[in-house]
């Protein structure tokens, strides 16, 4: 068993520590109070490869493996956690699902410009009423022959208005439940295809979040992915591997904010000292520092497995579940290290504050991960 990162490992993060300072940082306040779209720098992710990074170079991606993965994701959330979630859901939620059940026209014709981060993608499962209850989809699509036609709505989409390629769940045979489920492939521009208000979110505001609107989309049946009835199979295999992003991403929230806090308590004097040389705040980075570690091995005991071809369902249930506790825990605490500081803008803890909640609910709630993982442990 090895516990260290190879020498390409380290160039990733080193070149992923760079660009979120010189990329991220600056702006990273602004564009979360404005809720701007940080649309310059994915374009730059792009050209980094970062965005396809574990697609087959035959299809335009890096070709990297899924540590490497975590290794970005941590580092861009230790900096912009609205950032990263594109990052997060173009990799795993859209290049993973069509490079592993895509036919190879919808890899040409789609994969290969998401992989080079020309256009970026959106993966629509969530309904005003199926959240976790995923297979209640009332996002139909009727079969019509040569097409779907597709009526319905999608909430919280991430990339909502930013995306050009939108995979969208729909039902087609209810009878069948889950098993009437299809994966489309939807073009932005497709007529009846709309995108409606940006939400106003507590975090990751500057991530792009809309409600989807389909009235009569007709779309082509060679957009369909994999066999009828595969769609919601699509989806949950899809999470899995979207879970180790998220999971990665509550890693990075969680420290940034801790060496945010470690920078802090040696500055701070207080009592004639730096807060530092107080035993109540050494205990706060001590378990900081040990829930981060432990999150960390989680996160790449889930992508090993991936790697080498092996389940790794409840690995990154895990994963995920653990790290955006760690990730919630550690910023209220860096929060608390920071005192009044850490109640406003300028010192980023309370935005990761923020950010850290999401990483509780998207690609399935805390609650969801313990399903997935008590079904595995009653197996
Ligand atoms: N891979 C492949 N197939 C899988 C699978 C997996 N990981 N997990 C389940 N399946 C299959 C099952 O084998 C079963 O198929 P069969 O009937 O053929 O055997 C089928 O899917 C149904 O599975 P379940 O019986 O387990 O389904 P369930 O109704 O009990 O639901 C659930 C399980 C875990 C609760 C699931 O509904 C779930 O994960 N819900 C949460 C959904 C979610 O994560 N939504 C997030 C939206 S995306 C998002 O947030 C993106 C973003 O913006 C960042």
């Amino acid at each position: 068993m090895h516990f260290e990162l190879t020498e390409e490992h380290l160039m990733i993060r080193q070149a992923a520590r760079d660009f979120a300072q010189t990329e991220l940082k600056p702006g990273v306040i602004e564009r979360d109070e404005h809720q701007k779209f940080p649309a310059e720098q994915i374009k730059k992710l792009g050209e980094l490869g970062f965005l396809g990074m574990m697609v087959s170079p035959d299809y335009g991606g890096s070709g990297m493996d899924a540590i490497s993965y975590c290794i970005v994701m941590e580092e861009l959330s230790k900096v912009d956690a609205s950032a990263s979630v594109v990052v997060s859901v173009n990799n795993s939620l859209v290049c993973f699902g069509l490079e592993k059940y895509g036919s190879e026209a919808q890899k040409q014709k789609y994969l290969v410009p998401l992989a080079k981060g020309e256009v970026i993608g959106a993966f629509c499962l969530s309904e005003p009423e199926a959240g976790s209850d995923a297979t209640s989809q009332r996002t139909t699509a009727i079969d019509m022959g040569d097409y779907y036609l597709l009526n319905g709505t999608k909430n919280w989409i991430t990339n909502g208005n930013s995306a050009s390629t939108y995979i969208v769940m729909a039902q087609t045979d209810p009878s069948k439940k889950h098993k009437g489920i299809n994966a489309l492939i939807v073009e932005k521009g497709m007529e009846g295809f709309t995108v409606g208000a940006k939400e106003n979110k507590l975090g990751i505001r500057g991530s792009d979040t809309h409600s989807l609107m389909f009235t009569d989309v007709k779309v082509p049946k060679e957009n369909r992915i994999g066999e009828d009835g595969f769609g919601f199979r699509f989806a949950m295999s899809t999470l899995e591997g979207g879970r180790i992003g998220i999971a990665s991403q509550a890693l990075g929230i969680a420290a940034g904010a801790y060496e945010l806090s470690v920078q802090y308590a040696k500055e701070r004097k207080a009592f004639g000292k730096t807060i530092a040389d107080l035993q109540a705040i050494q205990f706060k980075l001590a378990d900081m520092a040990t829930e981060i570690e432990a999150t960390r091995l989680l996160c790449y005991r889930a992508a090993w497995l991936k790697d080498n071809g092996l389940p790794y369902a409840q690995a990154s249930s895990m994963a995920k579940l653990f790290a955006s506790e760690t990730a919630m825990r550690t910023t209220i605490e860096a929060v608390q290290i920071h005192g009044g500081y850490g109640f406003v803008k300028e010192y980023h803890v309370e935005r990761m504050m923020r950010d850290a909640k999401i990483t509780q609910i998207y690609e399935g709630t805390s609650e969801i991960q313990r399903i997935v993982i008590s079904r595995e442990v009653l197996k």
